[in-house]
C-alpha cells in the first residue's frame, strides 16, 4: 500500500513523505491484539504484583484523605470516584471470573484507598514539580502516598487504571506495590489553534486525555499566520481583525478556564506567541509597520516582524506583559521557526539599518531581534522556549532558554544543543499530524531519547519532549481521534522505560478502551479490535 503524506508548516516549507506500508495477515478470529486488564499506561517505573485479587464495591468504596486535605484534592477525588466505576465497555472476557486468590481463598474486598499527602497542596504545577508516588495494595488495604499533590494526581490516575470490570459485572483490583516517578519532567502535548480554531470543549477534553496518559505540559500554539484567536485587552484589534470571525476567539474567561482546568490535573499551560515570522494574522490588527514589506513594488507582500523599529518592541512588551498577567507558568514559548530572511533582505530600509549597525549577515539581524525580545521576557520574569532554528542560526540564547528540536536529523541536532550546555526538548519524532496507515503509535513509541542522549552530563539538560498536533488538517471533528492514543504512546516514552511491542500493545489496547470509556474518541491502533461497549 502506498500512501502520500504532505505537510506544510507554511507555504515555503512543505515536506512530502512516501510511505510503503504492508499488512501482516493474521489467521485467527477475534482482535489482532488481546487487551490486558488492570494494567497501567504509562507503565510504572517499578511494580510488583501479588497473587491476591480484591473485590471493590462501588457503593461502599472510599477514597480517603488522611493527611493534608485540600479543595483541589477533593476535586480530584470527586472526578476519580466517577471514573473508577464506569460500566459498560471494558468487561473482561476470558479472565478471572471468580474472586479468589491462588489458593481459592474466599472473596477479599478492598473498601478504601487511604491517601497520605506529605505536604500542603501546591497551587501551580511547574518544571520542578515532584510527581513521585507509591501505591501499596495488600492485606485488603490500599495506600497511596506522595510528597506533593502532583504525585497524588498521578497516583489516583494509576489506581483508577488498576481497577477493572469483569464479565460478571464486578470491579476488581490485583494486589500490587508500585513506586513510580517520571523519567523526564517536561512531557508535553501541543495543539495549534490558529490553522483551525478549536472549541474550548475540545481543549478541555484534550487536557483530560493528557492526564490519563500522565502528560503534564499543554503547549498552546495559540496564534499563527492564518488566524489570531487570542483576545488582547491592550490590542483588541488583533483578534477583531485577525481571528477567523468573532466567535473564533478565546476570551480572557476561556483562557482562565483552560488554565484552571489544567492546573487541577497537574498540567502546565505554556502559550506560544511565535515571532518574528508566522505572524501573518498579526498584520491587520497590529500596529502600523509591524510586519516587514518584502517587496518594493508590491506593498501587500508582508513578511516577519520588522526588527528595526523600536515601536515594534514596545508593542511586544505590552502584549507579553498582558500574557504574563494571564498565564501563571514561568515559561513563554517564543517560536522563532522558519523566519523568511529573504524578505528582510529585500527591504532596502532594513538593509540600510544592517549596514548602519555593522551587521554583516542576516543572522546578525535575527540575533538583534531576539536580544531585544529576551530583554522583554527577562524584564517580565519569563523564561523562554524556542524552536531549534534559533540555536542553528547562532542566536545568543539565555542560559535558561529551552531549545525545542522539531527538524529532521534530530539526534544530531539535539546532541549539538546539549553539547553547548543548553536545555533541550525533543519533538521531531512525535509529529502526530503525519497521519498514516497502520500501527503508527509504534513509530512514536520506538523513538526513546534515553537511547540517544546517554551521557550523564545530559541528564539535567535533556528535559523531555512534546507530541505536536499541527492544525492544517484537523479541527473539532477529528483532532482528538488523530491525537489519541498516539500522544499516549509518547506519554509512556517520556514517563517510563519503554518495553517491546508484544508487551506494550495489549496495554495500549486496554488504554484505548479506557480512553473511549472516559469520552476520548481514541482511534483503533492495533488492527481489528473490540472494546466491549
Ligand atoms: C482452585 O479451584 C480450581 C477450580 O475449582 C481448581 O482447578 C484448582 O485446583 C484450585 N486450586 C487450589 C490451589 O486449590
Ligand atoms: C520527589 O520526592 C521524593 C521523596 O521525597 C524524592 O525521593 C525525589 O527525589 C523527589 N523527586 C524530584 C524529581 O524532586
Ligand atoms: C505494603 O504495606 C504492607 C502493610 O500493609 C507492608 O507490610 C509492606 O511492607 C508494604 N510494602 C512496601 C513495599 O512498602
Ligand atoms: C523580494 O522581492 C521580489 C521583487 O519585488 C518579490 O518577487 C519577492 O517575492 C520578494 N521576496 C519575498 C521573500 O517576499
Ligand atoms: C561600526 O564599525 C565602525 C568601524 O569599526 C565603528 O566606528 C562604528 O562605531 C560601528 N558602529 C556601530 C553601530 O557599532
Ligand atoms: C551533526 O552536527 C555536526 C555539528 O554541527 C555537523 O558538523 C554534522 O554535519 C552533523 N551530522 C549530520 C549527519 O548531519
Ligand atoms: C518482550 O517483552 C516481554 C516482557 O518483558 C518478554 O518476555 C519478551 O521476551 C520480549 N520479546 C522480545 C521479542 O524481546
Amino acid at each position: 500500500m502506498l500512501l502520500l503524506n504532505r505537510f506544510c508548516l507554511n507555504v515555503n516549507l512543505c515536506i512530502v513523505i512516501y510511505l510503503v506500508d504492508f499488512i501482516i495477515c493474521v489467521n485467527n478470529n477475534g482482535p489482532w491484539v488481546k487487551m490486558s486488564h488492570g494494567q497501567v499506561w504509562p507503565k510504572p517505573m517499578e511494580q510488583r504484583n501479588t497473587n491476591e485479587y480484591y473485590l471493590i464495591e462501588p457503593k461502599n468504596f472510599r477514597l480517603q484523605v488522611l493527611q493534608n486535605n485540600c479543595d483541589d484534592l477533593q476535586n480530584a477525588i470527586k472526578r476519580y470516584k466517577k471514573m473508577l466505576f464506569i460500566k459498560g465497555n471494558n468487561a473482561i472476557k476470558n479472565t478471572i471470573s471468580s474472586i479468589s486468590d491462588e489458593n481459592n481463598n474466599s472473596v477479599k474486598k478492598l473498601d478504601s484507598l487511604k491517601i497520605y499527602l506529605e505536604n500542603y497542596c501546591e497551587k501551580y504545577p511547574s518544571l520542578d514539580m515532584n510527581e513521585t508516588y507509591t501505591i501499596n495494595i495488600t492485606h485488603s488495604i490500599g495506600v497511596l502516598t506522595a510528597v506533593s499533590i502532583w504525585g497524588i494526581y498521578r497516583g489516583l490516575e494509576t489506581f483508577s487504571q488498576l481497577v477493572y470490570l469483569t464479565e460478571d459485572g464486578t470491579f476488581q483490583v490485583r494486589g500490587t506495590f508500585i513506586k513510580d516517578y517520571p523519567k523526564y519532567s517536561h512531557r508535553g502535548y501541543m495543539l495549534d489553534t490558529s490553522r483551525h480554531f478549536l472549541d474550548v470543549k475540545t481543549i478541555l477534553t484534550s487536557l483530560d486525555a493528557m492526564a490519563y496518559s500522565k502528560l503534564n505540559v499543554f503547549h498552546w500554539h495559540i496564534v499563527d499566520d492564518p488566524s489570531f484567536p487570542f483576545e488582547s485587552t491592550s490590542f483588541p484589534k488583533l483578534s477583531e481583525k485577525g481571528a477567523y470571525d468573532k466567535y473564533s476567539v478565546y476570551t480572557k474567561a476561556d483562557v482562565k478556564h483552560i488554565i484552571e482546568y489544567a492546573r487541577l490535573r497537574g498540567i502546565r499551560v505554556i502559550p506560544e506567541f511565535d515571532t518574528p515570522d508566522h505572524t501573518g494574522s498579526w498584520g491587520p490588527g497590529g500596529q502600523p509597520g509591524l510586519l516587514t514589506q518584502c517587496s518594493e513594488s508590491d506593498p501587500t507582500i508582508l513578511g516577519p516582524i520588522d526588527p528595526t523599529l523600536k515601536e515594534n518592541y514596545d508593542f511586544l512588551k505590552t502584549l507579553f506583559t498582558e500574557v504574563k498577567g494571564l498565564f501563571p507558568d514561568e515559561y513563554l514559548h517564543l517560536g522563532g521557526d522558519e523566519v523568511r530572511h529573504d524578505c528582510w533582505d529585500n527591504n532596502t530600509r532594513i538593509v540600510k539599518f544592517m549596514e548602519d549597525h555593522n551587521m554583516s549577515s542576516i543572522l546578525d539581524l535575527e540575533n538583534y531581534y531576539f536580544q531585544n525580545v529576551f530583554e522583554i521576557t527577562n524584564t517580565l520574569n519569563f523564561k523562554s522556549i524556542v524552536w531549534d532554528e534559533l540555536f542553528n542560526n547562532k542566536v545568543q540564547l539565555d542560559q535558561n532558554s529551552i531549545v525545542q528540536v522539531w527538524q529532521g536529523d534530530y539526534i544530531n541536532r539535539t546532541l549539538n544543543v546539549l553539547e553547548s550546555g543548553h536545555y533541550a526538548l525533543l519533538s521531531s519524532c512525535w509529529y502526530l499530524n503525519y497521519v498514516q496507515y497502520g500501527t503508527d503509535w509504534l513509530e512514536y513509541y520506538n523513538c526513546d531519547p534515553k537511547n540517544f542522549f546517554i551521557k550523564p552530563e545530559y541528564n539535567h539538560l535533556f528535559l523531555g519532549g512534546e507530541a505536536c498536533m499541527w492544525g492544517e488538517f484537523v479541527d473539532d471533528s477529528n483532532v482528538l481521534q488523530f491525537s489519541w492514543p498516539g500522544a499516549s504512546a509518547v506519554g509512556e516514552v517520556l514517563w517510563s522505560h519503554t518495553t517491546n511491542e508484544t508487551e506494550a500493545a495489549p496495554r495500549l489496547e486496554e488504554h484505548i478502551c479506557r480512553l473511549k470509556r472516559r469520552g476520548i474518541p481514541a482511534k483503533p491502533s492495533n488492527g481489528p479490535s473490540f472494546c466491549y461497549y
